[in-house]
């Protein structure tokens, strides 16, 4: 990306590493050269041939890539959680349906697919994982989650019915753009959903779904993170209804839980925040965390453990709490925090039966348990060491609830030990290498 100032230029990864200086930008294409001087940009072919480039503006408030007061930039940014579900579903709900205008036109092709495949990686796979239960429930495709460095490296079946999705914060990731090249020259169709205006991954796609979380400037994903797991679940129910897979009172009640997400995280984050921090604070000396979590919970989990690695270089690991008596049981020994990420026990219920005799079987062999459970469920009561609390959610919603307390956990940890939140070492924002 070139950023076009005056009497300056940039060259950034994404337009967020220049965004404070100018809001014009340059996106350039493969194969090509730039020579980029304070006074001008020119963008040439490998024969040297002039390439002619249209400039386009970032729409992204130059304030918005500022920290603005706030210790870090991941502090900032797991404030405006809120916001960035908020604006993704922005201009997407009409009367109580879902409508992505960015997907006019493909009604057909959209109502004739018969599989979906999620490519991603790190944190935006783990949105991937969430968006596969709402794909499946409401559009009735069967939906598969893969790592976009793996896809790339088989003989994958895909036809021109098969819808590929891409998640990507930066748009940049070289691993999932060149997966989305590969998908497309295999014949399947491509959508991006992309928080980075102009980016590669988006201009390589045949369509493209935005999340609005504005720019994401710390290392972790966090805000893009609730952005794109909103983006999923807008493209399943506008999928579902294209469709006729999704009955339309379902569909409105889907909408009412979505719209009323902003306001519950910001409450998770108003009741819990001060809380949580104080936990990770007492944590300081921990050397392993664990992770469980069920169903929609589980991908959650495998984020918790993934932030915790990344921000304060703890040994951490998520599992599927149904695996845990088929191995991960015999790592639990006195002292050892897990963290469980309890489904809601109204409805069935049936899960969080489950998931709260699996606390009572870790509990046992010493473990302290960290539960996090919706507010009025008193069954973890006895068996948690600490409860942090959610406003309750339909089963569906509850990761975006849940994926807050672990987010402010992992930062909280990582300040207590005196590491920098935003720029956690070996690794960078926008990973442009394979
Ligand atoms: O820009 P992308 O969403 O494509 O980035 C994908 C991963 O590199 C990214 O989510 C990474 O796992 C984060 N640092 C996790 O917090």
């Amino acid at each position: 990306m070139i950023g076009l100032g005056e009497g300056e230029n940039f060259l950034g990864s994404d337009v967020a590493a220049f965004v404070e200086h100018t809001r014009n930008a340059l996106a350039i294409g493969q194969d090509e050269i730039v020579a980029i001087t304070p006074e001008g940009v020119e963008v040439t072919d490998f024969s040297g041939a002039p390439v002619e480039v249209e400039p386009f503006e970032v729409t992204w408030d130059a304030s918005a890539a500022e920290k603005g007061g706030w210790s870090s930039f991941m502090a900032k940014e797991v404030s405006e959680e809120p916001e960035a579900v908020a604006n993704t579903l922005r201009g997407r709900i009409h009367e109580g349906q879902v409508e992505i205008p960015e997907l006019d036109g493909m009604d057909e092709f959209l109502a004739d697919i018969d599989r979906i495949l999620v490519i991603a990686c790190g944190t935006a796979a783990y949105a991937g994982m969430v968006g596969k239960y709402a794909l499946e429930t409401w559009t009735r495709v069967p939906v598969d989650v893969e790592l976009a460095h793996e896809f790339r490296y088989r003989d994958p079946v895909l036809s021109a019915r098969t819808l590929v999705v891409s998640i990507s914060q930066s748009g940049e990731t070289m691993d999932t753009l060149m997966a989305v090249k590969y998908a497309r020259s295999r014949g399947a169709k491509t959508l991006s959903i992309c928080n980075t205006q102009g980016a590669t991954i988006p201009r390589e796609s045949d369509a493209i779904v935005y999340t609005h979380a504005g720019p994401e400037v710390a290392v972790a994903s966090t805000k893009a993170f609730v952005a794109q797991i909103t983006a999923l679940y807008l493209l399943a129910l506008h999928v579902g209804r294209v469709r006729g897979a999704i009955d339309p009172v379902v569909a409105v009640e889907a909408v009412t839980e979505l719209e009323a997400v902003p306001g519950k995280i910001a409450r998770v984050l108003e009741t819990e925040q001060s809380r949580i921090e104080q936990l990770a604070h007492w944590m300081a000396d921990t050397r392993s965390v664990l992770f469980l979590g069920r169903n929609v919970g589980y991908p959650i989990a495998l984020e918790g453990a993934l932030k915790l690695k990344e921000l304060a270089y703890i040994h951490a690991e998520g599992f599927a709490a149904g695996e845990l008596k088929h191995g991960p049981i015999a790592l639990i020994e006195p002292g050892q925090p897990v963290f469980v990420v309890v489904p809601s026990p109204r409805g069935s219920g049936e899960m969080h039966k489950k998931v709260v005799s699996n606390i009572e079987e870790i509990r046992a062999r010493g473990a302290r348990v960290i539960a996090i459970a919706e507010e009025g469920d008193v069954a973890v009561l006895p068996a948690a060491d600490e409860v942090l609390r959610i406003p309750l959610a339909a089963p569906l919603f509850e990761p975006l609830l849940a994926v807050v307390p672990l987010h402010i956990f992992a930062m909280g940890l990582a300040e207590a030990k005196g590491l920098d939140v935003d720029q956690p070492r070996n690794l960078a924002k926008s990973v442009t290498v394979e």
